[in-house]
């Protein structure tokens, strides 16, 4: 029998690896692959609403490159690149009122990729409703645009989250495309890697101890390095976990972190901001083996910090050398490659909460495979509205 499967009966010696690979099931997002149908029942940001105006911007979706755009009429638009004619790319067109250009032959379509003009035809194009540039339907909602890119049968209404319902004065709404797993300040990254290496990390509260609070510096607060003590649990549309963390002096901190179908990261201030969530991010599969995430927050201070820094510095300023002193998130989750091997994992008692993520999206997956909907795939106007727990909570530990 071949025992380089079984770590226990081997002496570490590498030469003896076996040859490693990963859960697909879980990780590949194309159209047609299982976790591709499944995140394909969701509507999925794709832009900011700010940035998304006359030029044509090339996006990257679930393995599919795009065309987004806003129309004179001020319509988003999210088109196939491919121009249905002979194929010139859309990323090269003009906007009008009415929508985009190609630039080869000077095609026009709508939003919804009708055809609306063929300039070098008889009158215009006189069987022009019998081709269709192909598109996605799209919404805005909290500043950025948001694509539906399944089913059109199956389509569902647009979630709203409890956080963004309410207002404080002076209070605004900012959507970013700000890589945030990097730190924060790196507008339009994407991640290469897959992306639930970025997701299952919001479920693993101990590398928050280590990495960001006593690896090398403190990244965040100095109160993230006291281990927390904690379980996690099912809650419907995802996984929740509770830490309380022993601050002295008889005072404690209970900290919630969510994450949510499809790809919710609802995580509590890392600078231990009091209260409930303020913001939510969303961590965007661009294809199997990048990602990037949109944000949302509230604030009355949109200039306030918000992420990470490194011996006072953001994430983006630092050197090669910097970055290898003082790894963080980025740093620990693209290094475990473009999709980590889960052959090569040996997962342990801190590492519940990554199984049970992994076991909750397994199962929404195989869902979709039997014809069902999965969880957090809203119909019912209703429902639309999302609540979330997460926050940082401070208490008195006698009064517990
Ligand atoms: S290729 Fe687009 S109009 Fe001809
Ligand atoms: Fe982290």
């Amino acid at each position: 029998m071949d025992d380089r499967h079984i770590p226990s009966q081997h002496d570490g010696n590498a030469y003896r690896l076996a040859a490693p690979f990963f859960n697909a099931y879980l990780t590949q997002v194309g159209r047609g692959t299982p976790g591709g149908e499944y995140m394909r029942r969701f509507w999925h940001p794709v832009a900011v609403s700010a940035e998304t105006g006359a030029t044509p911007k090339s996006v990257r979706v679930l393995g599919e490159d795009l065309i987004v755009f806003r129309d004179g009429k001020g319509r988003p638009g999210l088109v196939y690149p491919r121009c249905c004619h002979r194929g010139a790319d859309l990323y090269y067109g003009k906007i009008e009122d009415e929508g985009i250009r190609c630039c080869y032959h000077g095609w026009l379509f709508d939003v919804e990729g009708r055809c609306l003009d063929q300039p070098c035809e008889p009158e215009g194009g006189l069987h022009k409703e019998r081709v269709r540039q192909p598109w996605y339907p799209v919404r805005e909602q909290y500043g950025l645009v948001w694509a539906y890119m399944g089913p059109p049968e199956k389509m569902p209404l647009l979630p709203r989250y409890d956080v963004f319902e309410t207002r404080g004065p002076g209070e605004i709404i900012v959507a970013e495309d700000n890589g945030l797993g990097s730190g924060g300040d790196a507008p339009g990254f994407i991640a290469p890697c897959n992306w639930l290496q970025h997701w299952e990390n919001i479920m693993d509260p101990f590398h928050v101890p280590i990495l960001h609070a006593s690896f090398s510096v403190s990244q965040f607060v100095k109160e993230m390095a006291i281990l927390p003590e904690g379980d996690w649990e099912y809650v419907p549309l995802g996984v929740r976990y509770t830490g309380i963390r022993q601050l002295g002096g008889g005072r404690a901190l209970r900290r919630v972190t969510e994450v949510m179908a499809p790809t919710l990261r609802v995580v509590a201030s890392p600078l231990l901001k009091p209260g409930f969530i303020d913001s939510l991010g969303w961590t965007l599969p661009v294809d199997d083996t990048h990602y990037k995430i949109f944000s949302v927050h509230r604030t009355g201070n949109p200039g306030e910090r918000r992420g990470s820094l490194y011996n006072g510095k953001r994430w983006s300023e630092l050197t090669p050398e910097e970055h290898q002193a003082m790894p963080g998130d980025y740093e620990a989750q693209v290094g475990q490659g473009p999709v980590t091997f889960h052959s090569e994992e040996h997962l342990t008692t801190t590492d519940k909460g990554i199984g049970m993520l992994r076991r909750f999206l397994a199962r929404q997956i195989k869902i979709v495979e039997d014809g069902g909907d999965p969880a957090g795939v809203i119909f019912d106007e209703a429902q639309i509205v999302v609540k979330l727990e997460a926050g940082n909570f401070f208490f008195d530990e006698a009064a517990r």
